[in-house]
């Protein structure tokens, strides 16, 4: 399985199993990872599921969608980094993944 590492506000780090297919949101609600309000359920439209990707994997991630995007616009504390997390799918490629929850 696929391990996700995700950064909660308070800087405890959680290593998590993600299924593929599961989004990264999804994957951190289901093994207790805290700050991800995710209050839209995973459709894009809440903008509370948003988490920074580290460096080195922003550029591994696919890109955000132009709904994505808009959503993001709502996002507070935003950065160049920026995604929401139910909308980043977990692969196989994405072993390792960190992201670090942003604070709402
Ligand atoms: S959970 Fe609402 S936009 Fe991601």
């Amino acid at each position: 399985l696929p391990k996700i590492s995700y950064i909660e506000t308070d800087g405890t780090r959680k290593d998590v199993d993600a299924k593929i297919g599961q989004s990264v949101m999804e994957a951190a609600i289901r093994s207790g990872v805290e700050g991800l309000a995710a209050e839209c359920g995973g459709a894009c439209s809440c903008a509370t599921c948003h988490v920074y990707v580290s460096d080195e994997w922003i550029g591994r991630v696919p890109p955000a969608s132009e709904i994505e995007l808009e959503m993001l616009e709502i996002a507070e504390n935003l950065r160049p980094n920026s995604r929401l997390s139910c909308q980043i799918m977990t692969t196989a490629e994405l072993d390792g993944l960190l992201v670090e929850i942003a604070l709402a």
